[in-house]
């Protein structure tokens, strides 16, 4: 019996270039994925990333944050739109900022992140995009990464689903490693995403077992 196609919903903050989520798209498109990218969502009407989904023919929606009162409203209004277009997964693709408490309780395991870095290094409040990669080069670690994990209530915390690592050379840069961990990101979030729309994905406290597909 075949499963049903995945309704996925990507959400990008700010002014994201959104290279995660048309990874994500192109997963959806090859088959990779059982699932479509139905939703974008965006905190700025006008981001790359959301023009870009435009372009693709996908629904866009804009959740600011500071069009609430507070982070309850802001919370509720994200978890309406969610389930009004019967979203299945919730993947945040440069999404900076924590998910209020009723999305994360309705959507316990069935949100997922990506991470520049192994978790669980490197990571917490104000760690995103090159302060992670400044951080990494300064404590001197040979290697570095990508981690895809579930979203919990704090940051990156969650179980982690996926990691795939890099070598960081002595010539790096920020720069130049952010560029290297970018390209095993877009594969390693599409593979997390499949196996989830293959429902292989076993989440048991902070570990994440992967089933093995079963033929026939
Ligand atoms: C990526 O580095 C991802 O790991 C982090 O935010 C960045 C988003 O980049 N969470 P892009 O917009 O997907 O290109």
């Amino acid at each position: 019996m075949s499963r049903e196609q995945t309704r996925i919903a990507v959400l990008v903050s700010g002014a994201g270039r959104g290279s995660n989520m048309q990874s994500i798209i192109d997963g959806c498109n090859s088959g990779q994925i059982n699932g479509t990218v139905v939703l974008v969502i965006g905190t700025k009407e006008d981001a790359p990333a959301t023009h870009r989904a435009r372009t693709a023919g996908i629904t866009t929606d804009t959740v600011s944050p500071k069009e609430f009162a507070d982070t309850d409203l802001h919370d509720e209004r994200m978890l309406q739109v969610l389930q009004e277009f019967r979203i299945d997964l919730v993947c945040l693709a440069g999404y900076m900022r924590l998910l209020g408490p009723k999305c994360v309780e309705s959507y316990r395991n069935r949100i997922m992140n990506i991470h520049p870095a192994l978790l669980p290094s490197f990571c917490g409040d104000g760690m995103f995009g090159h302060h992670v990669h400044e951080a990494v080069i300064a404590r001197g670690v040979k290697i570095s990464g990508a981690t895809v994990h579930f979203v919990d209530e704090k940051y990156d915390t969650g179980p982690i689903i996926v990691q795939s690592i890099v070598a960081v050379e002595d010539d790096d840069t920020p720069d130049t490693l952010a560029a290297r961990v970018l390209e095993v990101e877009h594969k390693a979030y599409p593979d997390a995403i499949a196996m989830f729309s293959e429902g292989r994905l076993e989440v048991d406290g902070l570990r994440v077992r992967i089933k093995e597909i079963i033929e026939g």
